[in-house]
């Protein structure tokens, strides 16, 4: 008999990590529903920081992962970024972003094949299962089950819940609606309002192209092209491109960003996600310097997102449901920490979860611990994400190119370097140890 049974909706990073961290106590019992008919990925990139790599070894995953990355993750320091101005005929590098254990990049697709591979046999995965919504009974009947409710007409029961189904989450638009109606019963007119907002997702003005292209591509019309062995941020007005090898450098992700600061929080028109030619991508970064350009010559297959981000929450927990990743906490890319944030959720989660002192009465404190312990932290690097993109588009207050011209370029930019260092060095600087420690001192003495 397990202890109980937790559900996991949706089987990106934050639900397989939460399904991985969970596989450690037999005794509970894991079901993971995906919407999507199978498990895949989008065929980019992704990049880990010591912070959440030091997780990532903690759950046995690291030496797979080691075995399709790039840098290998000691922690001496490593060159992570070369920061250059690009958006000028002849660009050039102002800064070299040296940090200990430097940027794991990883494949996202061998990322989520690692992750499903590591599942015990106790936990169980379900494609073709887009949750609509879920009913959880009234606090104090606490034993009796939470229903899941399916598009395609199916329920499921469980004794936790958690919402791991991304920025548009289904499970954060039920659990918001479910706080929203007990704060206008109780007369907090404007608390039930703000929470009925945080349902959707909020546009936040900028667009990503996304792309991956072959290195020999590259090589062969630039062939000391420095993306080939070193990752890069060319940052532009407006405008940005992050692009680093994969998978032993055979692979050069590319992400070139375009922010609109006064569209940030409206209505975005037309789908998020579409399809995009080379020729669109070119036009938007014309001007920029050649050896960005080159890049996107080798574009053949390219979308364009629309980035969206989670309003901030005023909990991520409602009785047994829990939100992690980005269901909770959705933030702009530019920090590369949306996935890094996601496994600090679904790590320390599962602890509290997993824990002897948790059984199905006590369940609701040690969501309750998680939610008080993580969310400022995820909401805070949220916060430093978009300051960061900010800086990155000189659009960031005292550095636009407004400011420009006044004083010598070369401090501005130096000062932005720096800037955007201080504000990042908790992914390098910082463990999740004493939240983790926190926590379960915490618990055990509840
Ligand atoms: C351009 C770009 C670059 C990025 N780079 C980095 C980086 O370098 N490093 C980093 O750490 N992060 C990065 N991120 C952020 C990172 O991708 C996300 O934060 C991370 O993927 C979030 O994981 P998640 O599991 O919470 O959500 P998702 O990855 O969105 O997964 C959600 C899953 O739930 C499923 N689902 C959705 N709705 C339902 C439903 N109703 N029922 C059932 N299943 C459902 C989806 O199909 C999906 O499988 C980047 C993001 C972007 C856009
Ligand atoms: C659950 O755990 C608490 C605290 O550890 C304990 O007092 C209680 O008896 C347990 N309940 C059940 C049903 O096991």
């Amino acid at each position: 008999m397990p202890k109980f049974t937790v559900a996991i909706c949706g089987g990106g990073v934050g639900g397989l990590a939460c399904a991985v961290a969970l596989s450690r106590y037999p005794d509970i019992e894991v079901n993971v529903y995906e919407a999507a008919s199978k498990f895949a990925e989008v065929g980019a990139g992704v990049g880990i920081w010591p912070r959440a790599w030091k997780i990532v070894q903690a759950l046995g995953l690291d030496r797979e992962l080691a075995e399709v990355a790039v840098v290998s993750p000691d922690h001496h320091p490593k060159l992570s970024f070369n920061f250059r101005k690009g958006d000028q005929p002849e660009g050039h590098t102002f800064y070299q972003l040296y940090t200990p254990g430097g940027l794991v990049t990883i494949h996202r697709p061998s990322f989520q094949r690692i992750l499903l591979r590591h599942l015990s046999p106790s936990s169980r995965t379900h494609t073709g299962k887009r949750l609509v919504s879920y009913s959880q009974p009234a606090q104090g009947s606490s034993h009796s089950p939470i229903t899941l409710h399916f598009e395609d007409g199916s329920t499921a029961a469980c004794d936790v819940l958690v919402g791991a189904d991304g920025v548009k989450s289904a499970t954060r638009a039920t659990l918001v609606d479910e706080l929203a109606r007990a704060a206008s019963s109780a007369g907090r007119r404007d608390e039930a309002e703000a929470l009925h907002r945080a349902a959707q997702p909020r546009w936040s003005g900028i667009c990503a192209y996304r792309t991956t292209i072959p290195a020999d591509a590259l090589r062969a019309r630039v062939p000391g092209h420095k993306v080939l062995k070193e990752p890069m941020a060319y940052f532009g007005q407006d405008a940005q491109v992050t692009a680093y090898p994969l998978l032993h450098g055979n692979l050069i992700n590319v992400a070139a960003f375009r922010a609109r600061y006064d569209l940030e929080g409206t209505t975005m028109r037309g789908p998020w996600v579409v399809d995009t030619t080379k020729d669109e991508l070119a036009a938007d970064f014309s001007g920029w310097e050649p050896e960005v350009q080159a890049m996107f010559q080798c574009v053949s297959k390219l979308s364009r997102w629309a980035i969206h981000t989670t309003e901030r929450l005023p909990t991520f927990v409602s009785g047994r449901v829990a939100l992690v990743g980005d269901s909770a906490h959705a933030a702009v890319p530019f920090q590369g920490a949306g996935a890094g944030q996601a496994i600090e959720d679904a790590y320390l989660l599962a602890t509290l979860l997993g824990h002897s002192k948790t059984n199905l009465s006590t369940l609701t404190r040690a969501l309750k611990i998680y939610d008080e312990v993580r969310r400022p932290y995820a909401q805070l690097v949220a916060e430093t994400s978009r300051e960061c993109g900010m800086l990155f588009t000189f659009n960031y207050p005292g550095f636009s190119s407004r400011d420009f011209g006044e004083g010598s370029d070369a401090d501005k930019l130096r000062t932005i370097a720096e800037t955007i260092r201080r504000k990042w060095s908790w992914a390098w600087d910082t463990t999740l140890d004493g939240d983790v420690q926190r926590a379960v001192q915490w618990l055990e003495a509840s």
